[in-house]
């Protein structure tokens, strides 16, 4: 009989493990995604999609740097077969200022083409955007863009043979059928199921239209701000407003976003404004990824915990999702004997 999957959440995070549990046992299993939304309205949605580690709190260096040099070698491949315009993906240059004498990542390392800034060229900076930067540096990296992205893997899901139900999941009792459960539930897990270890880290951007802008700047200092492109606009941020769950846009915020994004690139007062948009990123003291079981009905069930990814979701999903595999290859020898 083939074994059955339940997999809650069709984020970027639930979508990548389902997608890489179906690559790892094709026929042998039949994954099914419960979600209460999908793409549009998914917490990556509202994304600017930077791989780049940010807002992970304290989970492990070494766990950050081989999760998001697996996602960003993913990236890669997906835009070496020529699937870039499908899944949303670009490559481009990132310059990352820094403040208050904040030493520059150790992410840097697995960072592509990165370069200090320094010298005159910091000076350079310092004198453009009339900002006190410490420090800073410059690398390339993808962007990848939820709208485009999340569809593209729910195709893929679908033509392996998952389903995807829109199903809000009140008690886990309702998926006692399943062989594993994994949970991937996002910031929702708090609000849906009481977990208060997950706080909103809440995120307000602008999508604007700026065809001339190809390249990311970020201002890393705590109220910095950020010029993201995308493919058919670019976002102007940010916010990351601790324990805050208002997920309507605030004037005070975009104006405060737009003066600070022309501060550093002049010419965006030129820019019009296409949408506004907040969103809660999962925060957590760490991310959790760990296997646990649940009593439904005198059955215990395992259920794979796969949320908190804080502002990196897009960063860290496939290589989390790798490490998921490895829980369900676990959860699934322990269930045979
Ligand atoms: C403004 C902003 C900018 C960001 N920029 C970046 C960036 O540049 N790079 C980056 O890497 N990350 C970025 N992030 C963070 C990133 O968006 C998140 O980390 C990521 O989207 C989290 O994905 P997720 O799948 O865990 O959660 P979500 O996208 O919130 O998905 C959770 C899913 O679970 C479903 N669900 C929840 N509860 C239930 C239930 N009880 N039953 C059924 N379904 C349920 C929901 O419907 C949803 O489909 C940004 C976030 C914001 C807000
Ligand atoms: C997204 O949300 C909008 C507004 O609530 C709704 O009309 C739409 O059906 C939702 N889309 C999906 C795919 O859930
Ligand atoms: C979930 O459902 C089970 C079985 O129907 C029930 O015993 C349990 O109390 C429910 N839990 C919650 C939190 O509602
Ligand atoms: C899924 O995660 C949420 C959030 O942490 C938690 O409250 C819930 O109990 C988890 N579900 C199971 C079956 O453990």
């Amino acid at each position: 009989m083939k074994r059955k999957i339940a997999v809650i959440g069709a984020g970027v995070i639930g979508l990548t493990a389902a997608l890489k549990i179906q690559k790892e046992y094709g026929e042998n299993i039949v994954v099914t995604i419960y979600t209460a939304d999908k793409s549009p309205n998914t917490t990556g949605d509202v994304a600017a999609g930077l791989w780049a580690p940010h807002l992970v709190q304290d989970t492990p260096e070494d766990k950050i740097l081989k999760w998001a040099k697996e996602t960003q070698d993913f990236f890669w491949k997906l835009w070496k077969d020529g699937y870039a315009l499908d899944a949303g993906i670009s490559l481009q240059p990132v310059v990352n200022l820094l403040c208050d004498d904040t030493s520059i990542p150790k992410w840097s390392t697995i960072a592509i083409g990165c370069n200090e800034i320094k010298g005159k060229e910091l000076e350079r900076f310092k004198n453009d955007h009339k900002i006190p930067y410490t420090g800073g540096f410059t690398f390339t990296s993808f962007t990848c863009e939820s709208t485009k992205f999340l569809p593209f893997l729910e195709n893929i899901f679908i033509n392996n043979g998952g389903q995807i139900k829109i199903k809000k999941i009140e008690n886990f009792s309702q998926l006692k059928d399943y062989d594993v459960i994994i949970n991937c539930t996002g910031i929702y897990s708090k609000i849906l199921m009481s977990d208060n270890s997950v706080k909103a880290i809440r995120g307000q951007i602008l999508r604007v239209e700026a065809s001339w802008q190809f390249h990311t700047v970020i201002d890393d200092s705590d109220d910095g701000c950020y010029i993201i492109p995308n493919a058919n606009c670019v976002i102007l941020g940010g916010t990351h407003q601790l324990d805050d769950e208002d997920t309507k846009p605030r004037i005070e915020d975009a104006t405060r976003i737009i003066k600070g994004c022309k501060q550093m690139i002049p010419s965006l007062h030129e820019a019009k404004v296409l949408r506004h948009q907040a969103g809660l990123r999962p925060g957590r003291d760490q991310i959790r990824l760990e296997l646990t079981t649940i009593n439904l009905g005198n059955k215990l069930v395992p259920v794979i915990h796969n949320y908190g990814h804080g502002g990196s979701g897009v960063t860290l999903c496939y290589g989390c999702a790798g490490e998921v595999v490895d829980l369900v290859k676990i959860a699934l020898t322990k269930s045979k004997l």
